[in-house]
């Protein structure tokens, strides 16, 4: 993929890789950890799915009970069956994640009980920055030229920021990589306030396949303003239709399947001016395709049926 985009070093960082398939679970383990310690008994997150997930399976572990807001009939299945799986209690709020995360921080607040899980949790942050550690290790010890990933919440690419700067103070390197934040085009507040030079107003109703970024009003766009104004970023949209188109020649020309918000860098990377041939570039590819359906038609609903080997020979060869 990278010569054809005429980049001779893309990489991609494979987030789903991790236990419950996102970049979640680096920060979940940590926030977990502390809420263990501080003695939290019922452990909530508001999500888009990927955070449910992983805090169902990591308070599972801890014998902590879980509970997850999710935004109404929006949230992919795989993430879903997930959270039931780990035994999360589930609420649903007729509304979008926004208002999801409004009403569950006020809860937090007046409840003795509910102990907030998602990412404005600090630990969550300390925990996620680790991939920047980890491209930076698996890179040879250096940073790249350019990081491309999703922004939601803008947690993520907080967390990815304070990685790296952390490099940087710690003597580790001199230079630290350009952040390019990618969002949806029908949920991209971030993209508009960065070129607008403002804080980003709020899009009350965001749309967009990519679920897990369909976020109007991003909890932490303080922070991923100073990460892309600190990295001399860039901010980008992308539409539903290049998003789709991207995860589709992922899987078939990296062998790397990725659910929609995940694509949204490898959608950019078109749109990216000006990237010098030999740059280091990498892309956070989230969360693992298994978790989002793929569009219908992507798949084979009815192969053909073989009898035995000789029509098989011929169905195949
Ligand atoms: C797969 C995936 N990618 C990207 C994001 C965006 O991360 P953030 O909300 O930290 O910007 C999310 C958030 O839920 C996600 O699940």
């Amino acid at each position: 993929m990278g010569p054809k985009l005429g980049l001779n070093r893309l990489f991609f960082k494979v987030e789903g890789q991790n236990p419950t398939g996102s970049f979640k679970d680096r920060g979940m383990t940590v926030a977990v950890t502390r809420a263990v310690e501080s003695g939290a008994k019922v452990l909530v997150c508001a999500s888009t799915g990927n955070t449910s997930a992983s805090l169902a399976a990591y308070a599972s572990r801890a014998g902590l009970r879980s509970a997850v807001v999710l935004p109404s009939g929006k949230v992919a299945a795989g993430k879903l069956t997930q959270a039931v799986a780990h035994g999360a209690r589930l609420v649903r709020v007729e509304d979008n994640f926004d208002r999801a995360l409004q009403i569950t921080s006020k809860a937090v607040a007046i409840s003795k009980s509910l102990y907030l899980m998602n990412s404005i949790n600090p630990y969550r942050i300390e925990g996620q920055k680790t991939v920047a550690f980890e491209i930076f290790e698996q890179l040879g010890n250096r940073v790249p030229d350019y990081v491309v990933l999703p922004v939601g919440n803008a947690g993520n690419i907080s967390a990815v920021w304070k990685g790296f700067s952390d490099l940087k103070k710690l003597g580790a390197t001199k230079t630290v990589p350009r952040l390019v934040g990618v969002q949806a085009e029908g949920a991209s507040p971030m993209v508009e306030a960065y070129r607008q030079g403002r804080a980003p107003r709020p899009w009350t109703a965001p749309e967009t396949v990519a679920s897990a970024i369909r976020i109007g009003t991003p909890v932490s766009w303080k922070k991923a303003m100073a990460a892309l104004r600190g990295s001399k970023g860039e901010a980008l949209s992308v539409s539903d239709v290049e998003i789709v188109s991207a995860r589709r020649s992922l899987s078939a020309s990296e062998g790397i399947f990725v659910e929609n918000a995940s694509a949204t860098p490898i959608a950019a990377l078109g749109k990216l001016k000006g990237i010098p041939k030999a740059a280091t570039v990498v892309c956070i590819t989230t969360g693992h395709g298994l978790k989002e359906p793929i569009p219908e038609d992507w798949s084979d609903t009815s192969p053909p049926t073989a009898k035995d080997e000789r029509e098989l020979v011929r169905l195949l060869a």
